[in-house]
């Protein structure tokens, strides 16, 4: 006696009927880049397809990505200048902030949401105000910064706040920083397991935000750490996460299947740089059915318990669920 599985392989209707896990295009956010000036539409060569663009491009880029069935995207701004504390992401008329009002008063219908840290905006790259005593991000003083910078996006009109500078108790003091302005109504969507990853390495080229010196190995985690991976996530839903993060996606889809044991809220993964830039090499190397392998990878991240995927293969993806 044996099963006979390759009865339900034959036909490829009963193939659809009985396939387990499914993409959507209302899976994905899709990132974006904004920087001062006009005209401004710059690819970055570690990631073909990938822009940095100025806000009237941004503007044309939502109509595209519409048209493609994509509403939510994850704004990272570039600022003028930089400087100790990151003066920019707290400013009303930084360059976030004004992204934020530009594209809402075109796109009122698009979900924005902002990736909220300071390695963009400080002149030492690093995700938080400096302690020279301990050559480390001060952890309290940055959450200060933290909070007041949600208030900023939240007065500018964003829809969602995605804080990713693994500070402990950013979340607890993001709510209340909210909550104390108004708005207890904003939903924060943590970057709450986040490793100190190499997959990195192409996303600091296009935010240009690396750290100037040493590392980020004292605020991001240990990528052989399982069970804190676990800790790192229940505590931002206990602090009041309304969704939870695994990044980066690929090399760690056992964490991600782990959270998703442990906790009910929804999970997003981000898709990271590295990741991208692999795939898109490999297929100008000819080595790859790009499509295919970007599908597959895609689908994986739901199979492994995945609701919300953050994706620079947004577009592409939806161009094939559409078709
Ligand atoms: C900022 C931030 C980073 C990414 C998202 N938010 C970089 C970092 O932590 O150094 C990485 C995204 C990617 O690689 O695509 N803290
Ligand atoms: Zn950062």
């Amino acid at each position: 006696m044996f099963t006979r599985f390759r009865r339900k392989r034959l036909n490829p209707i009963l193939r659809d009927l009985v396939q387990e896990t499914r993409l959507s295009i209302h899976d994905f956010i899709y990132p974006l880049f904004v920087k001062y000036g006009e005209g401004i539409k710059t690819e970055v060569a570690s990631m073909p397809g990938v822009y940095q663009m100025s806000v009237d491009e941004i503007i044309k880029e939502c109509t595209e990505l519409k048209a493609l069935g994509i509403y939510a995207v994850i704004l990272f701004g570039i600022p003028k200048i930089k400087d100790s504390v990151g003066s920019d992401a707290m400013c009303d008329h930084g360059i976030i902030a004004s992204a934020i009002k530009a594209i809402k008063a075109t796109h009122p219908d698009m979900f924005i949401v902002t990736d909220l840290c300071f390695c963009e905006y400080t002149d030492h790259g690093h995700c938080g105000v400096l302690d020279l005593v301990h050559h480390t991000v001060h952890n309290d003083i940055t959450l200060d910064n933290l909070a007041r910078q949600a208030v900023v996006h939240a007065k500018a009109g964003v829809d969602m706040i995605a804080p990713s500078g693994m500070m402990d108790g950013m979340i607890t003091a993001i709510r209340k920083g909210l909550d104390s302005a108004g708005f207890e109504n904003l939903p924060i969507m943590s970057y709450s397991t986040k490793f100190a990853s190499a997959y990195y390495g192409p996303f600091r080229d296009i935010a240009e935000s690396s750290p100037s010196f040493g590392d980020r190995k004292s605020y991001q985690m240990n990528p052989a750490n399982r069970n804190e991976a676990i800790m790192e996530s229940l505590e931002d839903e206990k602090e009041g996460a309304d969704i939870l993060m695994v990044k980066p996606a690929l090399a760690y889809l056992d964490i991600v299947r782990d959270i998703k044991n442990h906790s009910r809220l929804p999970l997003a993964v981000y898709n990271v740089s590295g990741e991208y830039a692999m795939l898109k090499m490999a297929a100008k190397a000819g080595v790859i059915d790009y499509e295919r392998v970007m599908m597959e990878t895609l689908l994986g991240f739901k199979r492994a318990g995945a609701d919300i995927i953050i994706t620079y293969h947004a577009k592409e993806a939806a161009r094939i669920l559409n078709a």
